[in-house]
Formats: structure tokens, sequence, C-alpha cells
């Protein structure tokens, strides 16, 4: 299974490069740099969505699921950055957004214009008997997840903004449309693919109020016939592939669905994005709050999820970044006193833990979330939403921005920081969004006199030739350690430990004394002598290799 030993890279290509000078990322801009994205050492690309939409998401609202954005490029430059990536051993991940459509997308709106075959390929529902919602549920981006059907009197579901219809997977149309859709894409050569929230298309047949008092996205989460729908789907699509790659994202998952979903026999997906690690810093559970990272419960939910996979035969997405989140470099490290230990600590934790590494555009050079100070500064519809809810419950300006400002998606939708321009050498133009800090952060200065660059290179490297690291087993370490996330791997007679301080201040653990004259195989730290009981600098990482 060649995933295993792979790292894949992703790219949010509104953000990546800007060709043309319109303050928008492009396909050219990527394909010009192509030879950057190779010298990382990465196997496949992940790119966020490029299609035609209007872009009340980002992309995530699609109106044609097979055609390029004409702001991106054409179905040519397609073709072209796929032979390119090729020539260089890359494969490409597209994002399937196949849980709803943009309300734009020729289905809705031939739904809209009354066509029973398109109604029935979304929820559209009758207010209930006493003229409510036909039921409680709330969008994920805030507000009641039903809008007004038209002037038809009903509602149709949108389990994010308005302008995404939830798609109606029990409809077999729809399962074909969506398998079709997959094809499509593979016969122009593509073998990689992310499903968008794929884990709430198994609703029940039946959408029901959620009881009073609970958490409604049990209503729609894992469902039961989600397993079935991806069997169906891999069968009708990539799994005829034997080089496909997939990965799922779960929103609220749990590990036993997770098993599930990835062990090889049951033919769903390679593996899983699960969210779990990155709320560690929601104030009960709620993600606008304010709150410093509870280390315990990130180890905790680190070892559990590594655990249950390997004990299911399951596999794993392993990252901190993504499009949707600030960047972790401000979350659990030190961007200003500790950039570059703090971000290459967080890489070799997950880099080397069991699971398949995923690196954001920029996180290999150490970029942190804009130094932004007033919410006009944002594009994100979620966060303006936030914004606005914060205010309304109550908060002041200030402390509603603070909270924005800590969680935001734009934190890590900002420009690649290519150089120390104004522009960042992203764009010529004005950038869709500011970049804040390129005068310090930025590839040039990273490939001449960086050194988080070089060390993500590394890492990237020594999972294709290191077969504790893409094989091994996993174990906990130090589990009750307040500080330190600890690991041993083994395989065939190596282990492996890895140790990684999460502080800015010293710390000490107690390293097993077999492990004391293995080889320093990862650090980021000066060498030193080995000592039973080892004393830690700031955010230090170090791995052991016996
Ligand atoms: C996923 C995407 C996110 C998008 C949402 C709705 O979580 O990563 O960016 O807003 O799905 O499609």
């Amino acid at each position: 299974m060649t995933f295993k030993n792979s790292v894949i890279y992703q790219i949010y290509p509104k953000s990546f490069k800007d060709s043309t000078g319109d303050g928008i990322g492009d396909l050219r801009g990527i394909i010009d740099n192509i030879p950057y994205i190779a010298s990382l050492g990465v196997d496949y690309v992940w790119f966020n969505p490029f299609f035609p939409s209007p872009q009340r998401d980002n992309g995530y609202d699609i109106s044609d699921y097979c055609s390029i954005d004409p702001a991106m490029g054409t179905m040519e430059d397609f073709d072209e950055l796929v032979a390119a990536l090729e020539s260089h051993g890359i494969g490409v991940m597209l994002d399937m957004v196949l849980n709803h459509t943009s309300t734009d997308h020729e289905w809705f709106q031939r739904a809209l214009a009354g066509e029973k075959k398109y109604q029935d390929y979304y929820y559209i529902r009758p207010p209930q008997p006493d003229g409510s919602l036909p039921t409680n549920w709330v969008s994920k981006f805030g507000g009641p997840a039903w809008a007004p059907f038209g002037e038809t009197g009903d509602y149709y579901l949108h389990l994010y903004d308005p302008a995404q219809a939830d798609l109606d997977w029990h409809n077999p149309d729809v399962r074909a449309e969506a398998a079709k859709v997959v094809n499509f894409w593979r016969n122009r050569g593509v073998h990689g693919f992310r499903f968008d929230v794929i884990n709430v298309i198994g609703k029940g047949s039946q959408l029901l109020d959620a009881p009073l008092g609970t958490d409604d996205r049990k209503m729609y989460t894992d469902g039961p016939d989600v397993h079935a729908y991806l069997r169906e789907l891999n069968e009708a699509s990539f799994g005829q592939d034997p080089d496909s790659v997939t990965v799922g994202e779960m929103s609220s998952t749990s590990i036993g669905a997770c098993v599930e979903y990835t062990r090889p026999e049951n033919h769903e997906l390679s593996m899983v994005f699960n969210f779990h690690h990155l709320k560690v810093d929601y104030a009960d559970g709620r993600k606008w709050t304010l709150m410093e990272p509870d280390i315990l419960a990130l180890k905790r939910l680190l070892n559990d999820w590594s655990l249950g996979l390997q004990a299911g035969g399951g596999w794993n997405a392993l990252f901190w970044n993504n499009h949707d989140q600030p960047r972790a470099l401000d979350r659990f490290g030190d961007a200003d006193r500790f950039r570059y230990e703090s971000a290459t600590m967080l890489a070799a934790a997950i880099h080397l833990m069991r699971g398949t590494p995923y690196v954001y555009m920029g996180e290999e050079i150490g970029m942190s979330d804009p130094g932004y100070t007033t919410i006009d500064d944002y594009v994100d519809v979620e966060a303006r939403n936030a914004f606005a809810e914060l205010v309304d419950a109550g908060h002041d300006e200030e402390e509603a921005f603070r909270i924005v400002h800590s969680k935001a998606r734009d934190n890590s939708r900002t420009p690649m920081q290519w150089d120390s321009s104004a522009g960042s050498g992203f764009t010529d133009g004005t950038p869709w969004l500011q970049p804040t800090n390129q005068a310090e952060v930025n590839v040039a200065h990273e490939e001449t006199a960086g050194r988080i660059l070089p060390f993500y290179k590394r890492l990237i490297s020594l999972r294709k030739s290191t077969p504790v690291i893409s094989e091994g087993d996993y174990e906990p370490y130090a589990p009750d350690h307040p500080d330190v996330l600890a690991y041993i791997r083994r395989h065939e007679g190596r282990r492996l430990l890895v140790i990684c301080s999460f502080r800015g201040h010293e710390t000490e653990i107690d390293v097993p004394e077999d492990f004391l004259d293995g080889e320093v195989f990862v650090s980021n730290y000066p060498a030193r002598p080995l000592r039973p009981r080892l004393s830690l600098s700031p955010y230090e990482t170090l791995a052991l290799l016996v």
C-alpha cells in the first residue's frame, strides 16, 4: 500500500500563486512552481476545489463538478498540471464535495423550476404542522439548517451555508451522479480523491428533530448508510484503480466508525481526517472561545486514535493544519519566540506517527496567523457570521475580534509567502487576502538560510527510507507527562522513541536505558550527551533509534 510511506502536500489554489495579477491564485501559478513542490519530496498534492463556483464558501459551493473555474484556468491547464506533476512522480488528489451542491448548480436550478426528478436530488420538506422548520437542526455556519425553497412554502436542507444545498444520497440517481463525477476526473489521470464532509451523507431516511438538549449532529453524522454508500462509490469508481488513494473528511466522528471507513477489507477509503485533536482549545467544546490548548487532552486523543486505528486495522491521516484551521504554530507553538523550535517539533510529532502526514502549504516555512486588526480584514463567511453572533451575544467588539482572530479559517488562507515583497511574491496585484509577515517568513529566505524547510524535507524523505516510521507499531510513552508527547514505534527489531516538548519552558523526561546509546535520528537542537533524566529545551524534539 503506497500511501503508508507517502506524504501529501495540500495546496489552496486561490492562495498559492497568481500568474495573472488579478490577486487570485490560479493553475498556471501552480504549474510554474512545480519545481518547488517537487523539491519537498511529497508524493501527492491535494488541491482544494477549483471548479466553477459562486464562491460563497470559497469553492466548496460547486456549480459544475466537471469543469475548471475560469478564474483559475482552463481544462488544458489542468491536463498540463496533471502531466507535469506526474513527470515528477507526484499524483493529484482532487477535492470531491459531494454532500452538497451550490444552489447555482443546474440540478438545484431545475429543481426550483419544478422538475420533480431534480427535486428528488435534495432534501425538500414542508414545515412542521405548527409552522416551524422541518427539523430543529442548525447550520454549521450559524443559523437554522433550512432555507425557503423558492416560493413553494417548502424548505431545503443546508448543513452549511444556504448557498450549499444537501444532496439526498438515498436517491440512487444521486449516487450514480457522484460516481460519474469521480470517474470524469479518473479519466483525466487523477488517482487521488479527498471526500469533503463525507460522513454526513448517510442521514436517516426520515429527518427528525434532535431531542431537546441533545446534539443535532448525532441525527446525521456517521449514519448507518454511509458505509454502504462509500462501498458503492468505491466499487463504481476509484476502487477500480489499484493505485487510488482516498481520504474522507469526517466531521464529529468516532474511532470505531473510522476503523470501518478505512479497514482495507471494507473497500471504503484509504484513510480519514478527524478533528478531535484540533478542539483541545475549544472551551466547553465551543469553537468561538479563547482557551489555551489542553496538552494532556491532546496527547490522550493522539494516543487513543493511533492505538484505536492500529487495533482495528484502520489508517489515519496526520495533520495539524488545513484551510479550515488557524495555524497550529500559533495554537500549540510560539511563533514569536520559538518559531523554528515549535514549527519543527510539531512537524516531528506527526511525521513520525502511524498514518499518512499532510503538509498544508506554508507550514513547511513556518507560516503563522496574519496580524489582522479588524473584522474587515476577514473574508470568510464563517468568521463574519461568528463575529456578528458574538457581538449579538453580548461580547464587546474587541473581545469578539480576539476570539475570531484566534480561530478564523482565513488564518491559514492567506497567500503563500514566496518572498518579502508587498504581494509576498504571490501576486503583482492586490491579493484577495492580505499577507502580513512575509518580510520575516518566506520561501526565498527558507531556501537560502532557513532551518524549518530543510527539517520538513528530511522528515518527508525519512518516511520513505525508514520502515519503522511507515510501518511500525505505535505505543504511547509517558502518557501522563504534562508537557511532553512521546511514543515508541516498533518494526522488525528496530525501535524509535519520539519525544516532543509542547512547552516554551524547560522540562524533563526519563529516557529508557536502552535508548541512551541509540542514534539521534531527528533533533531540533544541537547534539548533547543523553542522560537517563533528560532535560528538554523549549519545544525540543528528539527521536532516538535503536
Ligand atoms: C469542509 C471543507 C470546508 C467547507 C465545508 C463545507 O469542512 O473543508 O472548507 O466549508 O466542508 O463544504
